[in-house]
């Protein structure tokens, strides 16, 4: 199953807001969330790391050193402590003071509105002292009655696992890493690992995949792609949908496709 979009073209192809709208705001705040919807994207795409303390916190890195005025290790520090920060003035002085969402302030804001790809860090993943990085997100997706409005996904397979144990109704989609793929192709893998789509990275996609997964109906999305010759190459391959930090330019796109 895939998510239900609040508000979607006719052959529901998804235009994915990477880290939000993240060329015109500092990814992964609620400024690029707020700036995703109001470009219209059907999806946005945003990364879970864990707190010190337990918290699913929105943010792509491990370290907090390129996209805060933090340094070191984010999950050294604690939600206070990560609250404090600003995630905003590395992007433009204009976002100054701007604060790292918690997953809970991001589900809540696009519940009713627009529908989320929560992409589970590798590090959330293997965070011995907490872990759980899966039950916490999925009770706050159900505390705000998203459940049917996300897909879930990661690189790290486990947590892949792990999340269709705790609801096999939930969507999930695999993150596409060469290394741990083992020349399995993608249609193998989606069986392998019981997920409901599959995710890879530009550089990474095969045209002949899009055929193989397109007949046995398998969504599949690739990222990050900010190029109207690439964006159109996919279109051609009739991709389920895009990820891209310039949504606008997409929607664009796509419309005169
Ligand atoms: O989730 C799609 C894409 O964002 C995956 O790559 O490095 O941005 O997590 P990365």
């Amino acid at each position: 199953s895939l998510p239900v979009l609040y508000h979607s073209n006719d052959d529901s192809f998804l235009v994915i807001a990477h880290r939000g709208a993240s060329a015109q705001y500092p990814e992964n705040t609620m400024p690029a969330f707020k700036g995703a919807v109001e470009m219209e994207a059907e999806m946005i795409e945003l990364d879970v790391m864990m707190s010190s303390d337990g918290v699913p916190v929105v943010f792509h890195d491990a370290r907090l050193d390129d996209h805060s005025d933090g340094k070191g290790l984010l999950k050294d520090y604690t939600l206070r402590e990560l609250r404090t920060l600003d995630v905003g003035s590395w992007f433009s002085e204009q976002y100054r003071g701007e604060k790292m969402p918690t997953l809970e302030e991001a589900i809540e804001f696009a519940s009713g509105k627009i529908a989320l790809n929560i992409e589970i860090k590798t590090e959330a993943v293997s965070d011995e002292l907490h872990g759980g990085v899966e039950e916490k997100s999925l009770e706050l997706v159900k505390k705000y009655g998203m459940e049917d409005h996300v897909i879930f996904s990661s690189f790290d397979y486990r947590a892949l696992e792990h999340l269709k144990k705790l609801d096999p109704a939930i969507p999930v989609a695999l993150l596409y890493n060469r290394s741990e793929s083992e020349n399995m192709s993608p249609l193998e893998l989606v069986r392998k690992y019981g997920v409901d789509a599959f995710n890879c990275s530009y550089n990474q996609f095969k045209k002949k995949w899009s055929r193989e997964l397109k007949e046995h109906n398998i969504p599949h999305f690739i990222y990050t792609v900010d190029q109207p010759r690439r964006m159109r190459r996919l279109l051609s391959a009739e991709v389920s949908g895009i990820f891209t930090n310039k949504p606008d330019l997409l929607k664009e796109v796509a419309t005169e496709f």
